[in-house]
């Protein structure tokens, strides 16, 4: 790993602000969070459940706009961007795998998996071609023709993994994508993940609770109560919390 310091930005917030509902019923999910993502890292976010992890994530990705404050992905400030602009941008340069998964329920793993693709102008063969190899890759090679219900959760969760990678996204955001998987799994996908994504040009987000892959994070940033609490560099990913 280069010099983080002299690294490129991939991802910067300033003052960043977002809150839900309005009058007595306001829920304020970011107060004013300022953080950064460099080119080249793995970088994890780590907090309480409820403290604006999802909410700050939907905003880096441009699928929540924000209140207040910027949000600059590789140089391009998303909280000027036109809607056309921003999707058009985000299914170029973003892959996000959700908490939720959010695959679509008719079609089956090899199709979940081809909409980036197709989206960006591959063929059908193309996509499908590029698809299964990487299905296979997350190991589940055997359930191209699976729909997601006729899939386990950790299985559904490898197919999420793998359709927010097939376009080789210069920025990839997962939200909790070991919560569903086994240790052996888990690694595994870590492994994929720094392997495919992590390059001098790219940067991976990862939130998370489970501390087993604490790891493989270059750094770790802490937040509460809406705000970024602490940021730990390489070295002490490590021994953090587990
Ligand atoms: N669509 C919404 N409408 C109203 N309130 C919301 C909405 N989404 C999130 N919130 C609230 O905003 C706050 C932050 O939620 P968020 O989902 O970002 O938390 P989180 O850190 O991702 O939590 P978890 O670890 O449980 O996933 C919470 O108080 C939540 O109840
Ligand atoms: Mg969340």
């Amino acid at each position: 790993m280069s010099d983080l310091i002299t690294q490129e930005l991939a991802v910067r917030t300033i003052g960043l602000g977002k809150s839900y509902g309005k009058g007595d019923s306001i829920v304020h999910a970011l107060k004013g969070v300022d953080f950064d993502a460099r080119c080249g890292e793995l970088l994890m976010i780590v907090g309480p459940s409820g403290c604006g992890k999802t909410t700050l994530l939907s905003v880096i990705c441009g699928t929540l706009r924000c209140d207040s404050g910027t949000v600059t992905v590789f140089g391009e400030d998303l909280s000027q961007m036109r809607s056309g602009k921003l999707t058009a941008f985000r299914g170029k340069n973003v892959g996000f795998v959700f908490q939720q998964f959010n695959l679509i329920p008719t079609w089956s793993a090899l199709e979940n998996v081809s909409v980036p693709l197709l989206l960006n102008g591959s063929t059908q063969a193309q996509a499908e071609k590029a698809a299964a190899e990487l299905l296979k890759e997350v190991g589940i090679g055997e359930k191209l023709r699976a729909l997601p219900t006729q899939l386990s959760g950790g299985q559904q969760q490898r197919v999420a993994i793998a359709r927010a990678l097939v376009h080789e996204p210069r920025l990839l955001i997962c939200d909790e994508p070991t919560a569903a998987l086994d240790a052996a799994s888990g690694r595994r996908v870590l492994e994929l993940l720094k392997e495919r994504a992590c390059r001098p040009d790219r940067a991976v987000i990862v939130v998370t609770h489970d501390s087993r892959i604490f790891p493989f994070a270059d750094r770790i940033a802490e937040m509460e109560d809406g705000r970024m609490k602490a940021v730990h560099g390489p070295g002490e990913c490590q021994s953090l919390y587990v």
